[in-house]
């Protein structure tokens, strides 16, 4: 079953039947104003932090995507009244038709009903604090019709998210009130804050208003029947305490075939609203905002471009993938619907890796969120696994709100850094590729030198931060020399304690590797010895105690106590996906154990949609494994396909040069392909998800969690580099593929460093993998690509073989 389609000429996602199984969501804003908004515009907005600066408020875990950014259509006539979006009214589908575009950070919600055909679309313009809705409306039938429109948001009545539950002072210290088109909802009593203001205004003198929610909807009403709307005025009511709302309306008449444009604005700021209002009363400026938007994602996308005999892997690579790893890097990990802005900050390994997919596409946010994660790293080598990049940014020291009626609490240093017993072994780790991923792209060696503080005190070079994440992954190690499992590794929910992690140890090993190229690209003789040996520790530790020889794959890891965890003897977490991907991945495997290994996976992780985590999941509970043997079976941690893994193992495929399997794959887990099928998928197909349930569980398919997952971030690193092989490096660009057989070749447009590759690859022979030949605007190129000039394009063409 479908409920809509790709328009790839647009990069939009179109919903023609708006009752899709759940709310599917798109975010608003490239900057500093968040919307998350669903296909009925249910919804909520945010200045810079879900947490701290709320602006709309939303009901979470409620069988409705409500409140929302919403306008309401009355037929001044009859009394018949009816939504722009599908819900909150939800006129029968049998009578009024809906159409919904989720665009690159744009929605358009369009309803044709009763001769009258509406739109709206919302959208956040580029160095504005403000949503606009641009409104139109049309009478399409034969009569002049009367009509009014209102609009409403439900504002928060506190900076806080939490205070909207929780802190009844919040009730008493807000307010709205009215003037000149702009509903001004204050946060607290004689405030300045800048944030202490939220409005919503319209480009037309309103003939109703109302900033008291309680007036608009009516007691013992809700969003879908506002009293408001029924007897087709507002109550003119503003106030101090309470529930406040933005509703402003305005009754108009359109003859036959006429057509009416407004727009309403929700913003932050007390002298912002009538500045901003006056400007978008000239639609002009609306149209150039909202192309302004499209030209921004334009000019990302079109950094990395593919055509290539998979249109999933296209539609995907060209616009979805890109657009949800940058707004994970960008709004980071705690907005979304299930994600209501309870906590606030950086997960540390979810940044981290992150910030590995967009630096060519966004590499300023790239290097705010390496520094942001430098500044929380100590001395010892670990990072603080959730922190506030605030705590560490000297510039934002005073970003949270002053005046809260709820103090903000200023963390002490015992608050921030907790020690070994709350680190996660993996963390650091990720930070090193990425950061070597990012010189790549950019150039910037400079970056190298700079010297950043650690959370706990002193500073040093990049280089330097680098060097102390190695050293405490080959510090912290148990008996066998394997890295220590510590609160957790990748794996939340494999709580190993004094136990040894497996997967840590294949990362500690990538990442070391990685640190080699980089110090033989630096001529540091030392660090090349030191770390060169550190390596081959590593791998002669993990080979001999990790191959499980009767299974012919690597294990998990091991208890405290020396128990080993996923071997062929047991009957629960037998084979796991994070050890025997990042094995292969990392370098460490040799081509016969990596083929062994990625064979069980195949064989035992496999399914239409998507590896398994682990399987069989585990019955027993076991606390020297952790959480993850209590989590029901199938779901999340405990076998589930969890999605963001998938990737690396279409990088080891890759790396094994086994193309077919690669793709196999992708396919599987690709949301595109699931299009049709969303009776079992219920989340959108535009986004990968964190989790779908896995063969273990009743809903076996069931995407959940959608947007904020590092799965995008290593989906588009896993294609990009290691499908479509383009890579940068510190020397050049090169382009060594890993495609299925049956491909006869593809074409990619890179940008780097300010230049235009047009890449052709040809596989007349239908190998994998294999270069034999590559030629530069028509000369023969050894090695790498190499840097050409800003402003030049050029044809590359590499024949496979
Ligand atoms: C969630 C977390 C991520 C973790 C993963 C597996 O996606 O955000 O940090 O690695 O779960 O537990």
């Amino acid at each position: 079953m479908k409920y809509g389609y790709f328009d790839n000429d647009n990069r939009e996602y179109v919903i023609t039947r708006p009752d899709v199984p759940a709310p599917w969501t798109n975010y608003l804003g490239t900057e500093k104003f968040c919307t998350v908004i669903s296909h009925n515009a249910g919804g909520y907005s945010f200045y810079q932090s879900p947490e701290y600066n709320r602006i709309t408020k939303f009901r979470a875990n409620a069988s409705f995507d409500r409140p929302g950014h919403y306008v309401y259509l009355r037929d001044d006539v009859s009394g018949d009244y009816w939504s722009i979006s599908w819900q909150p009214v939800a006129k029968s589908l049998e009578e009024a038709t809906y159409e919904v575009r989720h665009g690159l950070s744009y929605s358009t919600f369009k309803c044709d009903y009763n001769g009258i055909s509406a739109r709206k679309t919302l959208f956040v313009p580029k160095g504005e604090d403000t949503e606009i809705w641009d409104v139109v409306i049309k009478n399409n039938s034969d009569a002049p019709r009367t009509l009014s429109a209102f609009s409403f948001v439900e504002f928060s009545f506190s900076h806080i998210q939490s205070d909207n539950q929780n802190h009844q002072m919040s009730l008493y210290s807000s307010g709205t009130s009215y003037e000149d088109g702009v509903i001004l909802c204050d946060l607290y009593y004689n405030t300045d804050d800048f944030t202490g203001f939220y409005y919503l205004a319209s480009s037309f003198d309103p003939d109703s208003f109302d900033g008291q929610r309680d007036a608009f909807i009516g007691p013992y009403r809700d969003e879908s029947n506002p009293l408001a709307v029924e007897q087709g005025r507002c109550s003119n009511k503003v106030q101090t305490c309470y529930n406040q709302c933005g509703s402003l309306h305005k009754q108009f008449t359109l003859q036959p075939g006429e057509e009416i444009r407004f727009n309403f604005i929700l913003g932050i700021g007390k002298h912002e609203a009538a500045r901003v209002r006056a400007k978008y009363q000239d639609f002009a400026e609306v149209d150039a905002a909202l192309e302004a938007i499209k030209t921004h994602w334009d000019s990302r996308c079109n950094k990395f471009q593919v055509k290539s005999p998979n249109e999933g892997l296209d539609t995907m690579i060209n616009a979805w993938t890109l657009y949800q790893a940058e707004t994970c890097v960008v709004w980071s990990r705690f907005a979304s619907f299930i994600e209501v802005g309870g906590r606030t900050g950086l997960g540390y390994r979810d940044t981290a890796q992150d910030a590995i997919s967009v630096p060519h596409s966004n590499p300023r946010s790239t290097r705010k969120r390496l520094v942001d994660l430098l500044r929380g790293q100590v001395r010892a080598g670990y990072g603080l696994h959730l922190f506030d990049p605030d705590w560490f940014d000297p510039e934002k020291a005073d970003v949270k709100p002053s005046k809260s009626p709820t103090v903000v609490p200023t963390p002490s240093d015992e608050d921030k850094i907790h020690g070994i017993k709350d680190t996660c072994s993996d963390d650091h780790l990720w930070l090193v590729p990425t950061i070597i991923n990012y010189i790549q792209e950019t150039g910037e060696e400079g970056f190298l030198d700079e010297v950043i503080p650690y959370a706990d005190g002193g500073d040093a070079t990049v280089y330097e931060h680098m060097k102390a994440a190695l050293n405490f992954s080959a510090e912290y190690v148990g008996q066998t020399g394997i890295c220590k499992g510590l609160r957790a590794d990748w794996n939340d929910c494999l709580n190993l304690g004094g136990g040894e992690s497996a997967m840590v140890s294949f990362l500690h090993f990538w990442a070391l590797q990685e640190f080699v190229a980089l110090a033989k690209h630096k001529g540091k003789a030392a660090d090349i010895e030191k770390y060169t040996e550190m390596a081959a520790n590593v791998r002669e530790a993990c080979e001999q105690h990790l191959w499980d020889d009767e299974g012919g794959w690597y294990i998990r890891g091991l208890t405290k106590d020396g128990d080993k965890i996923g071997t062929a003897q047991q009957t629960e977490g037998r084979v796991h996906l994070e050890s025997n991907t990042l094995a292969v991945l990392s370098g460490l495997a040799s081509q016969e154990r990596g083929e062994k290994a990625m064979d069980a996976v195949d064989e035992n992780l496999f399914s239409e949609y998507g590896l398994h985590l682990n399987s069989p999941s585990f019955a027993t509970p076991n606390d020297d494994i952790g959480f993850v043997t209590r989590v029901y079976q199938g779901v999340k941690e405990n076998g589930a396909i969890f999605s963001h893994p998938n990737p690396w193992a279409w990088v080891a495929e890759a790396k094994l040069g086994r193309g077919d399997r690669a793709m196999k794959f992708y396919d599987a887990l690709n949301p595109y392909n699931q299009n049709d099928m969303i009776e079992k998928r219920v989340a959108e197909p535009y986004s990968y998800v964190q989790f779908i349930m896995g063969r273990d569980h009743e809903n076996h398919g069931r995407a959940n969690h959608p947007w904020l997952t590092g799965t995008s971030g290593w989906a588009y690193f896993a294609v990009t580099n290691f499908i479509l092989g383009v890579q940068t490096g510190f020397n050049g660009l090169t382009v060594d593929p890993c495609i299925p057989t049956a491909w006869p070749g593809f074409e990619v447009s890179r940008q780097w460093r300010g230049a235009t590759f047009n890449i052709k690859v040809e596989n007349p022979d239908h190998v994998s993998k294999g270069v034999v030949s590559v030629t530069l605007n028509g000369e023969a190129i050894d090695g790498a690509i190499p840097e050409q000039p800003a402003g030049s394009v050029n044809t590359v063409t590499v024949i496979m073989g």
